[in-house]
């Protein structure tokens, strides 16, 4: 079998421009452009270019985005006082604070201080929460590009065994609550695996969907995999460079030899990477679709 390519890149698109005109009509009732605050911590290469690519989506559909490159030696202090400013700043309908932060700085309380309404990536306790107990809230980006990029292939979880390899806050975790929800996207079996779990093979040559998070180079092989499966990989990994300078980028699954086995298979890069983007931008409308509704006439 040779598996179906699911372009992340195309669907993102599609995405994309649906949303272009929510922005445009946004910004005739709010009488400003919706805005996405974006924080960059530090000079982690992968990092700085996760965010350059999250502004230029903002701006081509018309989300304004306010852009703070702070210096990797910020205190804890300067990063609180700056959440608290645009916590308070009624043009900015959202925040994201670019992960990892440099390791003196506190994760958990720099989270904590992003209003949960402005909360686009969905990490706040608030809404992980939220999540949890299945109810109304910002859902990480990442879980919510792969429910989508599914959804939109026509490709069923109800009643589908997930297996998930990797744990993590941004993506492992909050796409096991978001599987198990009731309804359209969810109503899947879900089984998490991660690095203590002995004998991964045994559980992901069990799975319909399988979904590799583990931020680990090629980790899941062919023989891991059942004939006829759905394989999405959301690793992004930094594998030296290429001849042009740039980096060179390899997910988490060996591609080519589960390509051979898999119905389908999402590809690194253009596979969840542009759904993620596109995911935010539909988080930071509605963010600003609902700080109109709260708006006092
Ligand atoms: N670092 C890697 N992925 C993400 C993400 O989705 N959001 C944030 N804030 N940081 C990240």
């Amino acid at each position: 079998m040779s598996a179906r390519i699911l372009s992340g890149t195309e669907i993102a698109a599609q995405v994309r421009a649906e949303l272009s005109g929510r922005a445009e009509a946004l910004a005739t009732t709010l009488g400003r452009p919706p805005g996405l605050a974006v924080v960059l911590v530090g000079d982690n290469p992968a990092s700085r270019s996760y965010v350059t690519g999250k502004r230029k989506a903002c701006n081509e559909i018309g989300v304004r985005t306010f852009d703070f490159d702070l210096p990797a030696a910020t205190s804890m202090d300067e990063l609180r006082s700056l959440l608290e400013r645009l916590n308070s700043d009624g043009a900015v309908d959202g925040i994201l604070v670019q992960l990892p932060l440099p390791a003196h700085l506190d994760e958990r309380a720099a989270i904590e201080h992003i209003r949960p309404e402005k909360d686009v990536d969905g990490i706040h306790p608030e809404n992980a929460g939220r999540l949890l107990r299945g109810e109304d809230g910002f859902v990480p980006c990442t879980p919510l590009g792969v429910v989508e990029l599914l959804r939109r292939s026509h490709i069923s979880t109800r009643g589908a065994h997930v297996v998930i390899v990797g744990r993590g806050q941004l993506v492992g975790r909050p796409l096991s609550c978001l599987m198990l929800r009731k309804g359209e996207g969810g109503d899947a079996t879900v089984t998490v695996c991660h690095s203590a779990t002995p004998d991964l093979a045994r559980f992901t040559r069990d799975a319909d969907i399988l979904v590799a998070a583990a931020g680990r180079p090629r980790v899941v092989t062919a023989h891991m995999v059942r004939e006829g499966a759905v394989v999405i990989d959301v690793g992004v990994n930094r594998v030296g460079t290429t001849a042009s300078g740039k980096a060179r980028l390899c997910g988490d699954v060996d591609f080519a030899p589960v390509a051979e086995k898999a119905a389908a298979i999402t590809p690194v890069p253009g596979g969840v990477g542009p759904m993620t983007i596109a995911m935010l931008l539909s988080n930071t409308l509605r963010a600003a679709e609902r700080a109109r509704s709260s708006t006092p006439t």
